[in-house]
């Protein structure tokens, strides 16, 4: 059996250059690049896609690169957001991350998942424990929706954002507490790490969660991925600890 240990250690490091740049940059002027009435682009963001991409081109030059500031993918192929969480970012709140996921014929085999504002890294292996800093991480043991506490993900349009907003209005009387975080990935990893229970979106792209997507599997959670395009880069995510009963929670039409 083929194992990704080295590809691991390659993405540990990208992160955290990619990381320490953040870090840097956190709270100082930032220069953006594009701004709709829900999203920003940041210049950081393509800086750290690129040293990213250069760490892990170096460690490994055939595999190819897919990520929200571009690249084409391919059969070995690094899946890469950079900055997830950027709105955030940008307003100064310290919840974002770095994700890199690495998937090969189609199947997600590494998650990597670095918030450096908190200093945690989320590491799995397809098959193997979930960690965070090194330590085994396990979803949570609640069963009950009333227990649970649930993210919604706002997304970046008008639709998904409604669609969020509907599902929290839905939500929020059958669960303890409903949030928006603003981080796809590190709601994920929170799931994974048991702190809180499941995540809805309407719509988000592969990039946002695939790597957070393995921790949470390894973790003992579920994620459920409903395509909206042919290439399946862009769909519903609904993920949660594989207890809750949370399909039945959802309004009939979300
Ligand atoms: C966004 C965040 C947000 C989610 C959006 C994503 P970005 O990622 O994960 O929580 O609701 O769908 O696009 O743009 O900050 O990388």
């Amino acid at each position: 059996m083929i194992d990704y240990n080295h590809e691991m250690e390659s993405a540990k490091r990208a992160a955290h250059l990619a990381g320490d740049m953040l870090r840097k940059h956190f709270g100082k002027e930032l220069i953006v690049d594009a701004r709709s009435a829900h999203d920003i682009k940041l210049k950081i963001d393509k800086q750290c896609q690129q040293i990213i991409c250069d760490a892990l081109a170096t460690d490994f030059p055939d595999y190819c690169f897919l990520g929200e500031e571009g690249g084409k993918g391919g059969e070995i192929e690094w899946i890469i957001d950079p900055l997830d969480g950027t709105v955030n970012y940008y307003y100064g709140l310290p919840l974002f991350c770095v994700s890199i996921a690495l998937r090969v014929h189609g199947v997600l085999q590494l998650g990597c998942v670095y918030a450096p504002m908190t200093g945690e890294l989320y590491t799995a292996l397809r098959g193997k424990q979930a960690m965070l800093n090194e330590q085994p991480i396990h979803v949570s043991p609640r069963r009950q929706m009333a227990q649970a506490i649930v993210f919604i993900g706002h997304g970046t349009h008008d639709r998904s954002g409604e669609a969020g907003i509907r599902r929290f209005a839905h939500i929020s009387s059958q669960v303890c507490k409903v949030r928006i975080l603003g981080s796809a990935a590190l709601s994920l990893c929170y799931i994974a790490a048991g702190k809180l229970d499941a995540y809805v979106e309407q719509s988000i792209h592969l990039w946002d969660f695939a790597a957070a997507q393995v921790i949470l599997e390894s973790a003992g959670g579920r994620l459920e991925f409903t395509p909206h395009t042919s290439d399946a880069l862009t769909g519903a995510v609904l993920a949660y600890n594989g207890l809750l009963p949370i399909h039945e929670a959802l309004e009939p039409s979300s």
